[in-house]
């Protein structure tokens, strides 16, 4: 397979079988990944250290440093002093594992701190916690829907959200991104169905914002709920960090606040926090609840840490934002498109060639920048990217030495596309 041929496919094109055995993935596939090593090695990369900002990955001639714009550890949680020794002194104490469901095997006293904990920093009756955002995503959403009803998306929303949807066995209406004209007619369109709209508060592949100003009025003419998934807002927006929905000041509008400890609670796990009614319907039919193991307890001493010290230092949340402004208002100065971002989801934009993407990606690995490349289908296929992340732990020095490395490696190659 010539590299060009590797080039025209991705992995939209082996999604489907052509065998008879579903254990022996589609013709072609393992011979397009091992054509397209070069590519492929640049997933699931190997870091020596942890997700910090100036970080160690393995690489073929030994480890090498790079700045780290790939890890969602928006506060710089991940290391703080109080949030790793609170999670030592509970391992020492719970041990290393839950070992058990919910349900059957029960939760610590320090899973219900930390639920009474967030529901009170969101002003929410009640709160649940998953052992991933990804079960969470898929539990609540297939805890509430039912054949015959209708998940409302937004096209951008999380896959998890999508699968969450479809494990209902809802109807998936998309409505176009932000569009409340769009959003809408989907409602219109299903006005005898139960529907759900589901909506993101900073879209993870664009760093845009979910538009609550222009969504919210057309959901509450409906009559229709709203389930909001702050993955990449909570601890970040809004005067006290709740989120989006507190910084467009429409926090009562939306009856599911949806979130992960992944990123700027740099731990695992997910939660949903609303009216107690529903959260203890959903406790008994969401089944990556009740099905599956409860957080380990040493992860949940570090996600009450990380909570207060995110409450504490309000200057965290402003110094992600200035950096992440620092960053976009720079690469544009270099003529790189950063889409709609507006957040520390900051896109860089490459366009449609696949080839220029991985030669890109490769380039800025060996000269110390640790960037995620975004191909086809997580980005359409004329907006493939790199996806920076930016924290509140990069330093001055540390941007300016990406930017540093983009200006010579990127801006050249793509900046006639959008000067
Ligand atoms: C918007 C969004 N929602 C949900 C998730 C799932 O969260 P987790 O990775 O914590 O399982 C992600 C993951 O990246 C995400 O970006």
């Amino acid at each position: 397979m010539t590299e060009a041929e590797v080039m025209d496919l991705s992995l939209a094109d082996f999604f489907l079988p052509d065998g008879r055995d579903p254990l022996v993935p589609p013709d072609g596939f393992t011979a397009w990944l091992e054509a397209g090593r070069r590519a492929v090695s640049l997933y699931e990369p190997t870091l020596l250290q942890g997700p910090v900002p100036r970080t160690t990955l393995a690489a073929p001639d030994g480890p090498q440093r790079v700045i780290n714009m790939a890890s969602y550890n928006y506060l710089g949680l991940s290391h703080r002093p109080e949030v790793v020794a609170a999670s030592c002194a509970a391992l020492r104490e719970y041990g290393t594992g839950a070992c058990g469901s919910p349900l059957l095997s029960g939760l610590t006293d320090l899973h219900r701190r930390l639920e009474a904990e967030l529901s009170a920093f969101l002003g929410r009756e009640q709160t649940m916690l998953f052992n991933s955002g990804f079960a969470g995503a898929l539990g609540i959403l297939a805890g509430t829907l039912r054949r015959g009803d209708v998940g409302v998306l937004d096209a951008k929303c999380h896959v998890c959200l999508v699968e969450g949807a479809r494990l209902a066995g809802a109807r998936l209406e998309f409505f176009d991104h932000n569009s409340a004209a769009s959003l809408d007619d989907a409602l219109a369109r299903h006005k005898a169905c139960r529907r759900l709209v589901v909506l993101e508060g900073v879209y993870s592949m664009d760093g845009d914002m979910g538009d609550l100003p222009g969504l919210v009025p057309v959901a509450r003419d409906h009559g229709v709920g709203m389930m909001i998934d702050e993955a990449h807002s909570v601890l970040l927006f809004g005067q006290t960090g709740r989120g989006v929905t507190e910084h467009f000041g429409c926090d009562d509008a939306v009856t599911l606040k949806y979130g992960t400890f992944s990123k700027a609670f740099a731990g695992i796990g997910g939660f949903v926090s609303g009216p107690a009614e529903l959260l203890n319907y959903l406790r008994l039919y969401a089944s990556s609840y009740g099905f599956s193991c409860a957080l380990p307890p040493a992860v949940v001493a570090g996600l009450l840490a990380a909570l207060a010290v995110a409450r504490r230092e309000p200057g965290l949340r402003a110094r992600a934002a200035e950096n992440a402004e620092y960053f976009r208002t720079q690469l544009r100065g270099m003529g790189i498109d950063t889409g709609a971002s507006t957040t520390q989801v900051v896109p860089v934009m490459i366009g449609s060639d696949r080839a220029l993407l991985y030669d890109l990606c490769q380039e800025l690995r060996r000269r110390g920048l640790f960037l995620a490349p975004v191909d086809y289908p997580a980005a359409p296929e004329d907006e493939l990217r790199f996806r920076a992340s930016i924290t509140a732990a990069h330093t001055r020095a540390d941007l300016d030495q990406a930017l540093n490395i983009l200006a010579n490696v990127v801006a050249p190659r793509v900046q006639r596309r959008y000067s």
